[in-house]
């Protein structure tokens, strides 16, 4: 009986280890905005342009650039119709140090929504809407 019970913990054991090492080896790190990094596009559509080209997952990060002359920007996570609005008054959270990190691991939600709040950029297109696969 004792031997049964040694070689279950062992078996739970494996299992626990194998699961934590999957999650970190498939999250994904994503520079939002590729090489133009996070600042108001010339075209309004371009974040979520960006967006629509790549597939997240939970747990994978965003990583939102704003150095040099970008420098002048933030960014807020917000609700959908913030993002709609461009409401900056409740934003979720707020990050102002450039190479911000945004972890979309809250599984109750499968839409992320961000938006600059410095002056009327998110007006001018500084804004993004993140939809996370539920597909592993
Ligand atoms: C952020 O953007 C700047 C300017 O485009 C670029 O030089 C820099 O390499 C980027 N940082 C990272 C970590 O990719
Ligand atoms: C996750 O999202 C749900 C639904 O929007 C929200 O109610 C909850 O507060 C969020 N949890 C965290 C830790 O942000």
């Amino acid at each position: 009986m004792r031997k049964v019970n040694s070689s279950l913990v062992v078996l739970m054991t494996c299992m626990v280890v194998a699961s934590i090492e999957f999650h970190s080896s498939t999250a994904k790190e994503f520079m939002v905005g590729g090489p133009f990094g996070w600042g108001v596009p010339h075209n309004h559509k371009f974040h979520d342009k960006w967006s629509n080209h790549h597939t997240f997952k939970s747990h994978d990060v965003l990583i939102f650039n704003f150095t040099g002359k970008l420098s002048n920007n933030d960014i807020a996570e917000v609700t959908r119709e913030a993002y709609l609005k461009c409401d900056s008054k409740n934003p979720i959270s707020h990050q102002t140090i450039n190479l911000a990190r945004f972890n979309l691991k809250n599984t109750s939600m499968n839409n992320h929504y961000y938006i600059c709040i410095i002056h009327q950029n998110c007006k001018l297109g500084h804004k993004l809407s993140i939809t996370v696969s539920l597909r592993r």
